[in-house]
């Protein structure tokens, strides 16, 4: 979707308006992004994404040295394409914010230097930003109006996580996954039918033409009392069932198998979101990162709010999957209270919410 700066520019209510830049290299993208702070929230003027998903197809995954190489190499280029796209000048800044974790060490480490170095050659601001949250505000650039309390799922690669917000800034985690993230699930499905990376819209693909109801794959924790998630026994469940057929010499139903695969994810995520809605009774039900551009999560989910008189709110496509706009829209929200991070702050791989 390209930015529409001039309808952005005209949302601006007041003059007092502040640019922040914000840069993310956390796995395989190298994006940097430049948002307008403004009395009634962030206005996105600039998000360069450059994909370095070609590099590791043959790998059937990130390889995090040629991850980091490839963002060293293009970092100052993105930078600078961000700044000239928002049509501002760098002395212009307010800020500089990065992706601090969680992540690749070595890829993040390029982000958050060149951040740093830039915020320090200005003497500007420099904030450290945590992933998972930039997925959630990445809603925040599009929604003018998300209602509180919310509740908000977190799919992607790396976190598995059910939030309730009171308000935009304060939560309390409900639940979240005990092993491997849902887009994990995905990836490692997808790499061990050897479709390629990245698994999730490869498995979505497949999926389209098979029955999601032809294998029977379990649902973990569906009746502990929780908010947890849980998707290694999906992907050995998986493993064996093909393990079986082939010992029976038995062909694989690979649409069939994509599809009951994906029914069972969504259907573990549905379960515990469910009966979170039914018990904090939000007046909203948000989606964000990499799985929540899986279209068939996305219209079952809009179903589950439905039933329940509630809106569901989520980013479009491009902000679902890694991006330097929802950092820096994170950003705005700490720059609004006034807060920055020291120059001697350091990228944080395994960082929670
Ligand atoms: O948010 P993201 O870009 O990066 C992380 O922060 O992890 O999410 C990437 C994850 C990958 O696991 C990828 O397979 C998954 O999101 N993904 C999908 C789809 N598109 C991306 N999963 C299911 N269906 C999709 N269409
Ligand atoms: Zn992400």
């Amino acid at each position: 979707m390209p930015i529409d700066k001039e309808k952005n520019r005209s949302n601006i209510k007041n003059n007092d308006s502040f640019f922040v830049l914000a840069v993310e290299t956390s796995c395989d993208e190298t994006s940097a992004a430049v948002v307008q702070g403004t009395s009634t929230g962030p206005v996105l003027l600039s998000n360069i994404v450059a994909s370095q998903i070609d590099r590791h197809k043959d790998f059937g995954g990130v390889v995090p040295e040629i991850a980091s190489r490839q963002h060293l190499k293009v970092i100052d280029k993105i930078i600078s394409a961000a700044v000239r796209e928002a049509g501002i000048e760098f002395s212009e800044l307010d800020s500089v914010a990065a992706t601090r974790g969680p992540g690749l060490v070595g890829a993040l480490l390029v982000g958050f230097a060149a951040a740093k170095a830039l915020a320090f050659a200005l003497n500007i601001p420099f904030l450290g930003i945590n992933h998972v949250a930039g997925h959630i505000y990445a809603n925040f650039l599009v929604q003018d109006e998300v209602p509180t309390p919310f509740i908000c799922l977190t799919v992607s690669g790396g976190h598995t996580d059910l939030i309730y917000f009171s308000n935009r800034v304060e939560y309390e985690i409900l639940g979240r996954t005990r092993d491997d993230a849902a887009g994990e699930a995905f990836d490692k499905v997808a790499r061990f039918l050897e479709l390629g990376y990245p698994g999730g819209p490869a498995v979505e693909k497949l999926a389209e033409s098979g029955s999601a109801v032809s294998i029977d794959f379990p649902r973990a924790l569906k009746d502990s009392q929780d908010y947890d998630f849980s998707f290694s026994g999906l992907k050995t469940a998986v493993i064996n069932y093909v393990h079986n057929l082939k010992q029976r010499g038995e062909a694989v139903n690979l649409p069939d198998l994509a599809a009951s695969f994906q029914q069972a994810v969504i259907d573990s995520l549905k379960l515990k979101v469910e009966r979170a809605v039914e018990v904090y009774q939000p007046k909203a039900l948000l989606l964000a990162g990499g799985v929540a551009a899986n279209s068939v999560l996305r219209a079952e989910f809009a179903e589950l709010a439905a039933g329940h008189n509630i809106p569901l709110l989520l980013p479009p496509l491009e902000f679902c999957t890694d991006n330097a706009a929802m950092i820096a829209a994170a950003a705005y929200y700490r720059r609004i209270r006034g807060e920055s991070d020291p120059l001697d702050l350091e990228v944080e791989p395994t960082l929670c919410l």
